[in-house]
């Protein structure tokens, strides 16, 4: 059942987060659904814009709709990641999508207002859920290229005004973390003060903490022993999803790690079995092990085990 991320933040709000994963392809939504329903767990769907242009955003679509019908117990809300503003508003007409975000952080904060205000009213307009961002974080996003050194994080007064001034729903806050898999140098600092000021400048409003991989270690060396080269990948400490889930962050942003599980299964499988060239096994071990994975990351954000909770809400 696709919902919008309102109902699902107004029962995480304060104790749990949801965690929103990229899809690209089938094996993806395949293992997204399962991993979800093992763990008994509402769930965000992003598509990105890069997601949309790979194969086309209708394929992508008519498999979301296809999941639905195939799992039916799955409660899940479906949302444009990065959308600029014509995506955003590509999305809202289509009437497929029950959230979208804006991204205009590369904007000056008033040219970013200005924006952000007009996708708010299309979306609210057809009740369709905006999520938007404020402050930049470091790494590569899609086609934007933010340098950590000219990254900045979000001003917790600024957020206030910019909240007010947008009607947006939710705010993806920048406080230290970036996309990608080489998310630290050194030992990782993320600002917690931050998002723990705005909460106290807006109480009970959704926070967002985008590029939430964790980088997993062990993931990393597997994909090195199998001929991989991820020197120096690090990500955001998994033990800190609830320190942020009681701050207020309601949505945590995971895709990178997902990549690594795709990355680690095909080099294992080609490396081990050089005589294998169908895409089948390599596959369907795919859909197993990101189904494993996305269970995991439900334990570690506290979404898992709240499914039957959501579902009396939103009947
Ligand atoms: O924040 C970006 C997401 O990881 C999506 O990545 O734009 O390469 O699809 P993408
Ligand atoms: P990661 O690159 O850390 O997975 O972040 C993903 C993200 O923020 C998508 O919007
Ligand atoms: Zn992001």
């Amino acid at each position: 059942m696709i919902v919008t991320t309102k109902r699902l933040f107004e029962h995480a709000y304060g104790k749990y987060a949801i965690g929103a994963y990229n899809i690209n392809n089938a094996e993806q939504i395949m293992g997204m659904f399962k991993g979800n329903l093992e763990s008994k767990a509402p769930f965000i769907i992003q598509i990105s814009k890069g997601a949309r242009a790979y194969t086309d955003k209708r394929l992508l679509e008519g498999m979301i709709r296809a999941a639905d019908e195939i799992f039916p117990e799955a409660i899940f809300a479906v949302h444009i990641d990065h959308g600029d503003e014509e995506t955003c508003m590509d999305a809202i007409d289509s009437g497929f999508y029950s959230s979208v975000m804006i991204d205009a952080s590369d904007e000056n904060f008033e040219k970013n207002i200005e924006i952000t205000k007009r996708v708010v009213d299309a979306a609210h307009a057809k009740d369709i859920v905006v999520e938007a961002e404020l402050g930049q974080l470091a790494g590569i996003e899609e086609d934007i290229n933010v340098l950590e050194a000219t990254a900045h994080l979000t001003d917790p007064k600024q957020a206030k005004e910019f909240i007010e001034k947008t009607g947006c729903d939710s705010l993806a806050a920048a406080i230290g973390t970036s996309h990608g898999a080489y998310k630290f140098a050194g030992a990782q600092n993320l600002r917690f003060d931050i998002i723990e000021e705005i909460q106290k400048l807006v109480p009970n409003f959704p926070l967002v903490m985008h590029g939430s991989s964790s980088v997993p270690q062990e993931e990393v060396k597997r994909i090195n022993d199998a001929g991989g080269e991820l020197k120096g990948a690090k990500g955001v400490d998994e033990n800190d999803f609830s320190k942020a889930a009681k701050l207020g962050v309601t949505k945590v942003n995971i895709d990178t790690d997902g990549r690594l599980v795709w990355c680690r299964v095909h080099r294992e499988m080609f490396k081990d079995k050089p005589e294998v060239f169908d895409l089948r096994p390599a596959g369907k071990i795919f859909m197993e092990e990101y189904a494993k994975y996305i269970a995991n990351k439900n334990k570690k954000l506290g979404s898992a085990g709240m499914l039957e909770e959501v579902r009396k809400l939103v009947k």
